[in-house]
């Protein structure tokens, strides 16, 4: 019912400690409800088990050998120094259940499936000399009947604002290209999800249709589909969105506003890294 609902999205954990930040927490997640209690909760940012007591934790992290993800490192970049691994959730139960709960404390909308088999997961991390530092996230189901290329998407609060919920999209889609589909976020996407994917279609569709135009090749919406595996709708959308539609001698034409352009070329100057394709190029769709 919906009191039911109500009562369960009041916000039980108020802090989170991991790796070396201490973090507030945005949501209610179905921790156990004995970690309400705790003022702060630690989590081990390498196997992701979290505690109610420091004690317990710093004891954990004499013992946890864990250093990585558990899951193949699929791509290596070393400038940044970002991998990503891609986690089974039938074969990792725990470990993508933690990622789970951990996601939810910051994701509103989404229902949290305990049941993580259908999914795999993409971990983005940060390399050093200690390890592999979770930045964030997203969930793909193995085999989406509505042609979706991700369920869920999360960078930690302490990592937002930098520019890798754009390297996480920008590898969900290299995936889809990989596999030769055209794919889309699962809807509806939260306020921050819309706003990161809209960058991120803007900022494709804008370079795709800037190289088009030096070599004087008119693209259709449908062609832009397939150079980008973004789906037709989500192109369309946002030529709306940016008023990149406009109708020349009675035909809608896709026209680029010089405010647009200016964002765009203001946005490149931020020098942000990208996801290289030639990293992944020996990556083979999980059977
Ligand atoms: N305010 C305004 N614009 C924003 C904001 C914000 N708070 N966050 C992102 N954007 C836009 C900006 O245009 C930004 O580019 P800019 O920084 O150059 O201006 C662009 O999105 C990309 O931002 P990133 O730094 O690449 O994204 P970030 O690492 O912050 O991650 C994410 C975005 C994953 C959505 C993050 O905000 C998050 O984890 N939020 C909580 C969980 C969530 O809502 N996930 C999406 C749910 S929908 C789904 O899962 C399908
Ligand atoms: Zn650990």
């Amino acid at each position: 019912t919906k009191c039911h609902s109500e009562i369960a999205r009041v916000k039980n954990l108020e802090r989170i400690h991991i790796g070396k930040h201490d973090v507030d927490t945005w949501y209610f997640s179905p921790f156990p409800p004995e970690f309400a209690n705790a003022s702060i909760v630690y989590i081990c940012e390498f196997c992701l088990y979290h505690f109610m007591s420091e004690r317990q934790f710093r004891r954990h992290l004499t013992k946890c050998e864990v250093i990585h993800p558990p899951g193949n490192e699929i791509y290596r970049d070393t400038n940044p120094n970002v991998s990503f691994f891609e986690i089974d959730g039938a074969r990792q139960k725990t470990y993508c259940r933690n990622l789970c709960l951990l996601s939810k404390l910051f994701l509103d909308h989404k229902t949290l499936y305990y049941d993580t088999d259908p999914f795999l997961f993409y971990i983005m991390c940060l390399r050093d000399a200690k390890g592999c530092h979770i930045i964030g996230y997203f969930s793909k189901e193995k085999d989406s009947t509505e042609g979706y290329n991700l369920a869920c998407i999360l960078t930690l609060p302490q990592y937002q604002r930098r520019g890798y919920g754009k390297l996480l999209i920008s590898f969900s889609y290299e995936l889809s290209k990989r596999e030769g589909k055209i794919g889309a976020p699962e809807k509806p996407l939260s306020d921050l999800g819309l706003l990161s994917y809209r960058a991120y279609w803007t900022e494709t569709l804008v370079e795709v249709l800037l190289e088009a135009n030096q070599s004087n090749d008119e693209v259709s919406i449908e062609e832009l589909s397939i150079r980008t595996s973004i789906s037709v709708q989500d192109i369309t959308t946002t030529l709306h969105y940016i008023g990149a539609i406009k109708t020349l001698k009675g035909q809608p034409v896709i026209m680029i506003p010089s405010s647009v352009l200016e964002a765009y070329y203001r946005n490149k100057e931020k020098n942000r890294s990208s996801i290289r394709p030639e990293l992944l190029a020996e990556w083979k769709p999980p059977k």
